[in-house]
Order: structure tokens, then C-alpha cells, then sequence
């Protein structure tokens, strides 16, 4: 079993640079079945969600070969199989998109019912009522979900709630059916507009990425033939920004959008840190204690549940109380259990959490319960006093390149041990 070893207090300081989005690469990858062609998709994050898709993928008949560590070739001329390989799309939740890209391209797919942190009910209902209205029939039987479709129409979809996932999946689904589809309180996270302007680059006619309502142009075909290059990630961005204001230190986050980060910036100022954006990198540093904030996590452009637990590693050590409101998972406090193991004074029940700030975190061996929970608790050694050993770093290397390098170049005491 791995785990870090963290010795703290340590101010970061340095520079950083961003990788591509992990939740973009995570659905370009399965959109590029819709190609009957060769692409390259570039700035693609090397973790592990990215090494399973590009499994899947190949277990349905494509060619991927690595050009380098963060890009790929991916040849989706021949695709044989309308079965993925089952167990490997149980192991995260994205593999949810192979059911859009394949009904579009196949118009059938079987895949494991998705997986991926445990945040409470996942369900994929919005996704399933959207391939529906394009025509497709979906069922899901013995842990599976069977999608399948004679033609797909366009429709006018209107979205119950505001999903991501449902989001991209029926654009995927739409790209290739015959007419306009038109999604309405559609989702407008940055990697939306990543993945509408990947495919308008191969082919595709999507507008209004990034608003409420998407428009598709059903197009006949997909050509490839291009290369593109997957957007940075935000939520690593936000990791490091909160990293800088919860260490006390000076960070230089480079390779950013930093239009995407203006959600996580206003609650940083707010707080008491101090952000300069500068074309697409931004120096984030604090020299003293924040104070406390009212926090609500939204949809995009709110302020993001994937940077909640780093934003409560901050407000635990903040002055006064502080209050969490989780609007988007049932359960992501879990957290906070480990946090109050280091001397953090949380109380969280349902979706909402109370902090009442602390002058000084210690050191103590946490289990990390998902991705940004593990993310959170790396944050936390590193500006704990003394010894921290993180758990389950599985969750973690799922969504983040080279973490404990990427720290260590920035002044943390870090190391990954093999117990
Ligand atoms: N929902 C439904 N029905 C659906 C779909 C969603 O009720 O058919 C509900 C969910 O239960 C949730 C809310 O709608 O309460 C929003 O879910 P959404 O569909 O937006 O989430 P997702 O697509 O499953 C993606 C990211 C998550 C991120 C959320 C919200 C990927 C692979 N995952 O999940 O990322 O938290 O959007 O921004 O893109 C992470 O990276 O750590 C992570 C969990």
C-alpha cells in the first residue's frame, strides 16, 4: 500500500504549472467515437482515469498510441465491439459518456453502470430521459446499461436539474442524429464549452456552449483529422490557489484560464488573500489568517463542490465561523472527519458543515474517502505542524498528474512510501 508523508508547516512558494482538465479529457476521450478517423488530442492529463479510458477504448476496437506523456493519437476508423470491457467502466463515473459517443456512432452500447467517488446518489436519469427523446431505448439490467437506437432524431430537451454529465452525454448523442437538437437548462462548466469546441473542430455544429440552452446541427459524419488540445484544468488550479492561502504562502499558477477562476478568486479575496491575474497565469498568496466565509457550492459559474474540501481545509484554520453549504452531492463532508482527526473543529451534518476556525492543524495519518478529499488532506499536512501520512492514494491519482512532485517543486516536504 502507498501513502505521503508530509512534514509541515510550510509556506509554499514557486511556480506551477496547470494540467489539461481531467473531467475534459475524460469525455474528448470518448467523443473522439464518434471520429470515423485518426486525431490528436493534446494536454491530456496522464492519471489514471485517462490510462482506463484509453483501455475502453481500445477494448472496443481503437488504436491509441502515445506520442508523448500528454498526448495521443487515437484511431477510431474501426470500431468493432458495442460491449466495453465491463469492469473497467465500473471503476469510474465518466465511462457514462461511451453511451452518447457509441449510440451515435453504433447507435448501441453496453457498459457497466458507472462508478467513481462515492458523493451519495448518482443516479443518470436526465441522461437516460435525453437519449430517449433522440429516440434510443436504454435499460438497465444486471448492473448494466444497454442503450440501443434504430435512428436518432433531434429533440428539444429541457434538463430537470442542472446536470454536467447529462449535459455532455446528449451532446455527444446529438452530434450525429439526423436534425436539431436542442438542450435546455444545459450545464456551462468550462469543460462543456472544452468538449463542444473539440467536436466543432472535428466536424461537428454545436453553439451556445457555455449558456443555458446548447443548439446541435446534426452533421452526417466526423472526419478527424485534426489535432486538439484539452483546456486546463480548473479545479486543479483551484487547488493550488487554495494550497497558497491555506500554507500562507506566494504561488505563480501558470497554464490557466483564469476567467474560470474568477468563482474561487472572489471568495479568496473575500477571505482576506490576494490574487493577480495576468494573462494566463496568477500569482495567489496570503500573510495571515483568513477569516471566515459563508460558502454555497453551485453549478458553474458558482463556486465548484470540487474545490469545497480544499476551500474547508482553509476555512478550518480560518478566524471565526464558517459555514459550508453543499448543494450539488449529498455526501461530500466526509472529509471532515479526518480533518477534526488533526485538530479541525467541524461539525457537519447533512449538506452543511459549521468551521469553527483553529489557529494551527497537526499532523496525523487521514484516509483520503474520494479525489478532492484526498486533494483536501495533501493541503492540509502540508500546513498541519508536524507529521501527516495520507491513505488511499488511489482516489487520488485518478485525477491529479504528478501531485506530489508538482508540491514538492513548490517547497513541501513530501514523499510517496510503499508501506
Ligand atoms: N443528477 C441527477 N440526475 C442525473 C444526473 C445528475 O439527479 O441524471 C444530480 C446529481 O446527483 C447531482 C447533480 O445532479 O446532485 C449534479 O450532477 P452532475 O451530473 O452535474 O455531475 P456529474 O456529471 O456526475 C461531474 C464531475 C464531478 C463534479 C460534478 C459537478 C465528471 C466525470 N465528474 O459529475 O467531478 O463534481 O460534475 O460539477 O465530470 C470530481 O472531479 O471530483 C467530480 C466528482
Amino acid at each position: 500500500m502507498e501513502k505521503l508523508i508530509i512534514n509541515g508547516p510550510t509556506p509554499l512558494k514557486g511556480e506551477v504549472n496547470i494540467s489539461g482538465a481531467k473531467n475534459s479529457a475524460v469525455a474528448i476521450l470518448p467523443a473522439t467515437l464518434l471520429i470515423d478517423g485518426v486525431c490528436t488530442i493534446n494536454n491530456v492529463p496522464n492519471i489514471m482515469d485517462v490510462k482506463l479510458s484509453c483501455q475502453i477504448l481500445e477494448g472496443l476496437g481503437a488504436k491509441i498510441k502515445w506520442i508523448d506523456k500528454n498526448s495521443i493519437e487515437i484511431d477510431t476508423r474501426n470500431i468493432t465491439n458495442t460491449i466495453a470491457p465491463i469492469d473497467l467502466t465500473r471503476k469510474f463515473r465518466a465511462s457514462y459518456y461511451l453511451i452518447g459517443s457509441m449510440l451515435g456512432r453504433k447507435k448501441e452500447i453496453e457498459v457497466g453502470l458507472p462508478g467513481g467517488c462515492n458523493l451519495g446518489a448518482r443516479p443518470i436519469d436526465q441522461h437516460i430521459k435525453g437519449f430517449e427523446a433522440l429516440g434510443a431505448e436504454v435499460e438497465i439490467t444486471g448492473g448494466n446499461v444497454r442503450a440501443t437506437a434504430k435512428h436518432l432524431i433531434g429533440s428539444n430537451i429541457y434538463m430537470d436539474i442542472v446536470s454536467v454529465g447529462a449535459t455532455i452525454n446528449v451532446m455527444l448523442a446529438s452530434v450525429l442524429a439526423e436534425g436539431t437538437t436542442i438542450i435546455d437548462n444545459a450545464a456551462k462548466e468550462p469543460h462543456i464549452v472544452d468538449i463542444a469546441n473539440f467536436l466543432n473542430t472535428m466536424g461537428a455544429d454545436i453553439r451556445g456552449a457555455g449558456t443555458d440552452m446548447i443548439k446541435i446541427n446534426g452533421v452526417k459524419s466526423l472526419k478527424g483529422g485534426q489535432s486538439y488540445s484539452v483546456v486546463p484544468d480548473q479545479i486543479e488550479a483551484g487547488t493550488f490557489m487554495l494550497a497558497a492561502i491555506a500554507s500562507k504562502g506566494d504561488l505563480i499558477i501558470k497554464n490557466c484560464i483564469t476567467k474560470h477562476l474568477e468563482c474561487i478568486t472572489a471568495k479568496i479575496l473575500e477571505i482576506g488573500g490576494n490574487v493577480d491575474m495576468n494573462g494566463d497565469k496568477l500569482r495567489v498568496w496570503c500573510d495571515k489568517r483568513p477569516s471566515k466565509a459563508i460558502i454555497k457550492t453551485l453549478p458553474y459559474p458558482g463556486f465548484p463542490t470540487d474545490l469545497q474540501p480544499q476551500m474547508g481545509v482553509v476555512l478550518s484554520l480560518a478566524e471565526g465561523t464558517s459555514i459550508i453549504n453543499e448543494s450539488i452531492w449529498e455526501s461530500r463532508f466526509q472529509y471532515t472527519n479526518e480533518l477534526n482527526k488533526m485538530g479541525a473543529q467541524i461539525t457537519a451534518q447533512g449538506k452543511s458543515a459549521i468551521f469553527e476556525g483553529v489557529t494551527k492543524l497537526s499532523g496525523a495519518s487521514v484516509y483520503s474517502t474520494d479525489l478532492r478529499a484526498g486533494a483536501a488532506l495533501i493541503v492540509a499536512g502540508i500546513a498541519a505542524e508536524g507529521r501527516t501520512e495520507v491513505y488511499n492514494l488511489e482516489h487520488i491519482d485518478r485525477g491529479y498528474e504528478n501531485i506530489e512532485e508538482k508540491f514538492r517543486n513548490i517547497g513541501a516536504d513530501i514523499v510517496r512510501v510503499v508501506e
